[in-house]
């Protein structure tokens, strides 16, 4: 087939700030994803685009056509209404671990097709490979019984979701070109559009540990994927939340998973059930059945419990054995008496990382039990020679680096003092 444009062109035409019409859009997208468009080619236009920028129509195109080089999952044989949810990543945001049972408890299919973590946020079928035996692979045909059956489902993203973002998403990561607020938005509705719910609710995080840290720049990336969403037929809300201390008291795979069942059961940490909560309602109202079931009423009676044993059972894991447990320990002792006013989502996630929970390369296996525990959140009293910090780790020798990068993550000050934080949900956008 003779190409219709000069990818050459088209790099110039970025490069120089200007727009990329629909049909240059189609050809770069689906030359890039046959082959005909070389990396270095599409790695210069990503870096063109992340320097200058694009225009909401040209990100719709892009969108489409990263769409259109796969195929788009239809759940119209489902009778619940489908509605999904997608974090751009925290540290111990197991979140996702927690809504999606307790909205199929209040009666929408979840339907939730989740790719590999990589770099200090962990990725939720790392935390829930955790579980012995349970298995992130589900065929196209386990999807559709598991969501009549059970109406939860956490499952890897098949090869032919948006495969063409597979192959450039692996290109930005050695380019420099991440960090493009287009091709983010673009990057996450692409996987999630073609995942096929009706509705989807997004938390967008901004502070240190978050993928885009400064409170304007995500809420650009939150109002860019709301409209890209919308404009796809697919209700889209975006919450806002903040990303500067750790969510919760966990950070690492099993860790966070026995911290998740601990919500379910109807308990854990304040701000991991506020949160929880709040989405679980948002995505009930996108889906068209808010006025039902309460959220917390189900986690409180145990149908969210039931429903997650389920899900658990039904991709082979067993919900009722133990997790695994680090081989090792330390513990950081608080240095003073005072308020914890710092606790640095970043050099937590950092920490949790390099003791073995995250991987840097996509095909490196992670340690379940590896992680760090915190004995106090920020606004806390705490005591000198008191437990701060717990690190788990099968292998001693990563506790070293990992508590380099807690160094100057933690601060305590004198009684009175307060934390200076993002609100937990900074504001709501749809
Ligand atoms: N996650 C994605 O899926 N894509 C990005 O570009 C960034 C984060």
């Amino acid at each position: 087939m003779t190409a219709e444009f000069d990818a050459v062109d088209l790099i110039r035409t970025k490069r120089d700030g200007g727009e990329l019409s629909d049909e240059q859009v189609d050809w770069v997208v689906g030359a890039f994803s046959r082959g005909a468009v070389a990396d270095e080619q599409m790695a210069a236009l990503a870096m063109a685009i992340l320097l200058r920028g694009m225009a909401p129509r040209e990100i719709a195109r892009w969108t489409a056509a990263t769409i259109a080089s796969g195929s788009r999952l239809d759940w119209s044989a489902l009778e619940r209404p489908t509605v999904d949810k997608h974090s751009t990543g925290g540290v111990g945001d197991k979140i996702t671990l927690v809504v999606v049972p307790t909205v199929a408890a209040c009666g929408a299919a979840v339907p939730h097709l989740a790719g590999r973590g990589l770099g200090h946020t962990g990725g939720t079928l790392d935390k829930l490979e955790s579980i012995p035996g349970w298995r992130a692979a589900v065929s196209a045909d386990e999807l559709l019984t598991q969501l009549k059956s059970v109406g939860a489902l956490v499952g890897a993203a098949g090869e032919d979701l948006a495969p063409v973002d597979r192959r450039l998403y692996a290109l930005r990561d050695v380019t420099g070109t991440v960090e493009s607020i287009p091709l983010i938005a673009s990057s996450i509705m692409s996987k999630k559009i073609a995942a096929g719910a009706g509705a989807l609710v997004l938390d967008v995080k901004a502070g240190s540990g978050a993928l885009v840290n400064d409170v304007g720049s995500a809420a650009e990336l939150a109002r860019i994927m709301v409209e890209l969403g919308t404009d796809a037929g697919v209700r889209t809300v975006a919450l806002l939340t903040g990303m500067d201390t750790p969510l919760g008291l966990t950070a690492g795979n099993a860790l966070e998973v026995r911290e998740a069942v601990d919500v379910l059961a109807g308990g854990g940490p304040e701000d991991v059930v506020e949160l929880s909560v709040t989405l679980a309602r948002d995505m009930l109202s996108a889906a068209g059945i808010g006025a039902g079931r309460d959220p917390a009423n189900a986690l409180s009676d145990g149908s969210a419990m039931d429903v997650w044993r389920a899900m658990i059972r039904v991709q082979g894991g067993d919900p009722d054995v133990a997790l695994p447990a680090a081989t090792e320990t330390h513990t950081v002792l608080a240095p003073a008496d005072g308020v914890l006013t710092k606790l640095d989502a970043l050099a937590v996630g950092v920490a949790t990382w390099r003791l073995g929970a995250g991987r840097a390369r996509k095909d490196v296996p992670v340690q379940p039990a590896a992680g760090v525990e915190m004995h106090a959140k920020p606004g806390a009293l705490v005591r000198a020679g008191e437990p701060l910090l717990t690190l788990h780790t099968d292998e001693p020798a990563r506790f070293q680096r990992a508590l380099a990068a807690l160094d100057g993550g933690y601060e305590i000050a004198p009684a009175g003092s307060r934390p200076e934080l993002l609100p937990l949900v900074i504001e709501r956008m749809d």
